[in-house]
């Protein structure tokens, strides 16, 4: 059998392109003991692989030119050398984006696949799930009916941060770009959406969709947004910088300056705090926990972009950061 994978062949300066990623017909790799063979099923394509892309020190490693990129993979095991794994069991792994590929089998999280459909294991109840409960609870310390404003509301964060504010009995505000999407936000039952797109004055928006002020930021995309927001802060608000999107294809020369009003946080008593999800995995297995009981309930809704084909994987990359994304934007590579 022959393995296809994607390889990162030159490095982004400025915006990202589909020339930047190579695609490459290779051997199925060999299997050692203590090893599973996998094959991808879905893939995900997260804003955080844009950073990967660039030869800069991080919290995780720079792709390598020539080398494979790897996000979270949802596959399936189709050889064992592993004892806790065998043939057909569904698995979660951080993976190269190839067809098959072998991987140390403790590496791998076993997945039920009753829970909720395999692909959800990406988005709500994995990665991104996750990040909307730390941000808000362990960053936020957000408490039932307080005033909650997100940014990047529709996306595969931020619907899920949106949902848990309002099932704690908070008043919830989000921003994302065009109708379709604000639509979305108005369906999830927040109670403000902004368009930031096709808002002339974001400050006077923001403004009348908080008339309580806001308690707790969930900053995903940073720049006028976050200007808009600050100016409303009540006392005592935090800020949980979870992502600045905004700025992820500038380069360190025309990264645009911080925000203007930033004193406000002073005489305000405001906190901004960033983080990292993987920095909290007693937080992160907790909402493994209540995200799964809360599907089940019918009290979360979860919307995505499936795209096809391993070899559409980088321009569904290219496409999620310029927004062409509803929800949470998957690869499928093959069928479950
Ligand atoms: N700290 C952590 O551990 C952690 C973990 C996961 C994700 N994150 C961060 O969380 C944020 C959301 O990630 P996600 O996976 O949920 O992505 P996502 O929201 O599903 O997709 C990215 C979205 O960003 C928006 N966007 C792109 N450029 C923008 C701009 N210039 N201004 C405003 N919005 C822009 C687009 O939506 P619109 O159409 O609405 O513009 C796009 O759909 C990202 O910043 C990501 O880096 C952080």
């Amino acid at each position: 059998m022959q393995n296809r994978q994607i390889l990162l062949k030159s490095r982004p300066e400025g915006w990202v392109t589909n020339e930047n990623f190579g695609i490459d017909n290779c051997d199925v790799p060999e299997l050692s003991e203590g090893q599973v063979m996998v094959r991808t099923v879905y893939l995900s394509v997260d804003p955080y692989l844009r950073g990967r892309m660039n030869d800069a020190k991080s919290y995780v490693p720079p792709f390598a030119i020539g080398g494979p990129i790897d996000s979270g993979i949802v596959g399936q095991v189709i050889e064992s050398r592993f004892e806790g794994l065998s043939e057909g069991d569904y698995v979660l792994g951080r993976l190269p984006w190839a067809l098959v590929s072998a991987t140390n089998g403790k590496e791998l999280y076993k997945l039920d696949p009753d829970i909720a459909p395999l692909s959800y294991y990406l988005g709500i109840l994995g990665m991104p799930g996750q990040t909307a409960w730390v941000g808000l609870k362990a960053i936020g310390n957000l408490q039932e009916g307080e005033n909650v404003f997100v940014s990047g509301a529709s996306g595969a964060v931020g619907q899920v941060v949106g949902q848990i504010a309002k099932n704690m009995g908070c008043h919830v505000v989000g921003s994302a770009g065009g109708a379709d999407k604000v639509a979305y936000l108005r369906e999830l039952g927040f109670d403000g959406a902004i368009d930031y797109k096709a808002t002339p004055n974001l400050f006077k928006a923001v403004a009348e969709s908080c008339p309580n002020g806001v308690d707790v930021y969930f900053e995903n995309v940073g720049g006028d947004i976050l200007e808009a927001v600050i100016n409303v802060l009540n006392f005592k608000a935090r800020i949980a910088v979870c992502g600045y999107i905004s700025a992820y294809n500038s380069t360190l020369a025309d990264m645009p300056p911080g925000p203007r009003n930033l004193p406000i946080l002073i005489g305000r008593g405001a906190r901004m705090e960033g983080f990292i999800v993987s920095q909290y995995p007693k937080e992160c297995a907790e909402w493994v926990q209540t995200g799964a009981q809360w599907l089940k309930e019918g009290k979360l809704k979860y919307r995505e972009t499936i795209v096809e084909g391993l070899e559409n994987a980088p321009n569904a990359f290219v496409d999620m950061l310029k927004g062409k994304n509803m929800g949470k934007m998957i690869v499928k590579v093959a069928d479950e």
